[in-house]
């Protein structure tokens, strides 16, 4: 069939959309209509050139909601009509991985078995995360596909997809908060305000938000922070500060800014001994950090996790579910709304750290 995308098609340059054809679903695959798409700074990476990439062109895009339109042979829990969101992760739900209650990378994670499906000019060409959320239809494998409830609003739960998944997933499922814990969550993009989302879902006692634009401060507090630091604001050692605040150090903290920096003060602000430390935000370049290994001597544990550890088929719809009953204000990210051939505009907005979520609308 013949679609709309847009297509990265080299490195440092904006997205440009383009008409493909779009093959139809082989075994195992599905055909969706996208709903919506959310933006986020992954895609990012391949427009201003920091992502190391090689199989260009490629469709970007891998957060999204849509609706079923036609299954291939053998698909089982799918059906035409049925509301779905696109998992970045698959779950097989038989593998050692997905049999595993510690992890929720699954086997067929990136196992370069997904033929490509969309064609540029008759050649086919690549879909990030073998899903491509910026096509307005695409073939998804269907352990890549969650299905959720008819009465979630398509828009709203696209962002449960990847932002809402790591940040609520980081504090429930890979830090484990318990009830009357506290943690501080640094930098409160949408990856941020959805840890803090996940830390108040846990019971938190204290939620405290630091970020270094002042213009988070009011976001932050209306998503539930007990206490927002700008570290500009803080006389000395913000660490201190922090470990004063939270009589000893925090229990748990959250890196959310991609910086190596606030990694150290994350790891130094948590309590000796137990203190646990999960890494959220991807640092520039090849990634490598620098951190004494003291603080993690002195009985820290350091975290990382895709997605939040959540399990993308069997546990994302949990998250569906609190964002139905109030708890989880995934709609109050979205900041922008926007069209299609409007995605370089949302780009832009979000370099210039004006968005927290924006969403693509498809027709
Ligand atoms: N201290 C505290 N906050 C900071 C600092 C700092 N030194 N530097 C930046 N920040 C804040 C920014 O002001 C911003 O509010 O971190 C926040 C990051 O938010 P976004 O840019 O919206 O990023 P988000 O989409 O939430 O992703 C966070 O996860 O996916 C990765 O690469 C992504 O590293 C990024 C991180
Ligand atoms: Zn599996």
């Amino acid at each position: 069939m013949h679609i709309r995308a847009a297509v990265a098609l080299r490195p440092n340059a904006p997205l440009s959309l383009e008409d493909l054809t779009l093959d139809g679903p082989g075994p195992g695959e599905v055909l969706i209509r996208m709903a919506a798409a959310g933006l986020c700074h992954t895609d990012l990476g391949f427009m201003d050139g920091t992502r190391d990439w090689s199989d260009w062109p490629i469709v970007t895009g891998h957060e999204g909601s849509g609706v079923v339109l036609d299954c291939g042979p053998g698909v089982t829990t799918l059906k035409p009509g049925d509301h779905v969101v696109v998992a970045a992760l698959p779950e097989c739900g038989v593998c050692p991985s997905c049999r595993n209650p510690k992890t929720n990378i699954c086997d067929h994670y990136n196992d370069g078995t997904v033929p490509k499906h969309f064609r540029l000019g008759g050649k086919p060409i690549a879909a990030f995360c073998d899903l491509g959320t910026f096509a307005d239809h695409a073939v998804v494998r269907e352990i890549q596909l969650t299905k959720i409830r008819a009465d979630a609003p398509l828009d709203a739960v696209c962002c449960v997809s990847c932002a809402g998944a790591t940040g609520v997933g980081a504090a429930i499922h890979t830090a484990q908060m318990e009830k009357g814990s506290s943690a501080v969550v640094f930098g409160l993009g949408g990856i941020g305000l959805n840890v803090v989302a996940g830390a108040r879902i846990a019971g938190a006692r204290m939620i405290i938000g630091v970020d270094t634009n002042e213009a988070k401060r009011a976001t932050a507090l209306r998503a539930g922070v007990t206490h927002f630091v700008n570290p500009l604001d803080v006389d000395g050692d913000l660490v201190g500060y922090l470990t004063e605040l939270t009589g000893g150090g925090a229990d748990y903290a959250f890196e959310c800014a991609g910086n190596e920096a606030v990694l150290n003060q994350a790891i130094a602000c948590t309590h000796r001994g137990w203190g646990t430390v999960v890494m959220i935000g991807i640092l520039p370049g090849a990634g490598l950090m620098h951190i004494p290994q003291r603080s993690i001597l002195a009985g820290r544990t350091l975290k990382g996790s895709l997605l939040g550890n959540v399990k993308m088929r069997s546990q994302l719809p949990q998250l569906v579910d609190w964002f139905m009953e109030g708890n989880l204000p995934l709609d109050r990210l979205i900041s922008h709304r926007i069209k299609h051939d409007q995605i370089n505009d949302g780009f832009d907005l979000m370099v210039a750290g004006k968005s927290v979520r924006t969403i693509i609308e498809y027709d």
